[in-house]
């Protein structure tokens, strides 16, 4: 958690502000929003992907470290095949589209889930726009697609299970930071737990996302629907988390 102290009068009263460095936030709503304009629901979806790119701004000028966004999930497979095709064309639109602006605010792509197996334009997509954007040290813009929190733990499971296996590691050396990096978020090192997690449209569930990393994550649920969504929302979680207590089963010494 990094601590910005700003002034918050003249009389010199020091306001202390905690910011989230990893904030990870539930894209939900596009379907509810186009419907509530008599829209297909692709429609939504093709807002949903244009807000992306301002909300990721937003959080790199705010100075999140890290933004995961869960733009597809394990059983999003399982809507209409004419609405899995849309959406697995979206992030081949998002990137053509957005990559030379995230290059230009420093903004870095990475990602979580089933890559492999995405359709093989989808993951070239992807694939390039990690490439494109790697020596960036600004943002890390961590999109969660074909993800599902399950499916990780299992899969670390059986990687485990191998090494294990194979001699390299014994059954004793398996721990929480052991199993921490076998998991997709290995790659973030110490800001693989999300500090806060942002829900959009109401819904107030997990739908299997990051279950290992929200084990004490804070929560903000907005009523707002994804496509509707703005920087200032952003802010105001932001400064929702910045009055939270978080004691991480400990207590507040006074
Ligand atoms: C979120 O919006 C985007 C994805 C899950 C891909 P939804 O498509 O879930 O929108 P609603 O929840 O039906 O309104
Ligand atoms: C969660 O939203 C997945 C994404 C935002 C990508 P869903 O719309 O799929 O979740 P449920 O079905 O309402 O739980
Ligand atoms: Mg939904």
């Amino acid at each position: 958690m990094a601590i910005l102290k700003m002034t918050k009068t003249k009389n010199e009263k020091k306001l202390e502000v905690i910011l989230p460095e990893h904030v990870a936030i539930i894209m939900d709503g596009n379907g509810r929003w186009a419907k509530r304009q008599h829209k297909s629901r692709i429609f939504g979806h093709k807002a949903g992907m244009q807000n992306v790119e301002t909300i990721a701004l937003a959080a790199n000028n705010l100075g999140v470290k890290v933004l995961t966004l869960f733009a597809f999930s394990t059983e999003n497979w399982g809507r209409p095949q004419d609405e899995v095709n849309y959406l697995m064309k979206l992030p081949i639109d998002f990137f053509n589209t957005f990559v030379p602006e995230l290059i230009e605010n420093n903004i870095k792509v990475e990602g979580i889930g089933e890559i492999d197996d995405l359709p093989e334009k989808t993951r070239q997509a992807f694939l390039n726009a990690v490439e494109d954007t790697k020596d960036n040290t600004g943002l890390i813009l961590n999109f969660a697609i074909n993800y599902g929190g399950r499916t990780e733990i299992v899969d670390a499971t059986k990687s485990i299970v191998n090494q294990v296996l194979q001699g390299k590691i014994k059954t004793e050396d398996i721990d929480e930071k052991l199993f921490q990096n076998n998991l997709l978020t290995n790659t973030l090192a110490e800001k693989a737990n999300p500090d806060l997690i942002i829900r959009t449209s109401g819904e107030q569930r997990i739908s299997n996302f990051l279950l290992w990393q929200s084990a004490y994550s804070e929560f903000y649920f907005s009523p707002k629907l994804w496509p509707d969504y703005t920087a200032e929302d952003l802010e105001e979680a932001l400064a929702a988390y910045s009055n939270r207590d978080r004691r991480f089963g400990k207590i507040r010494e006074s």
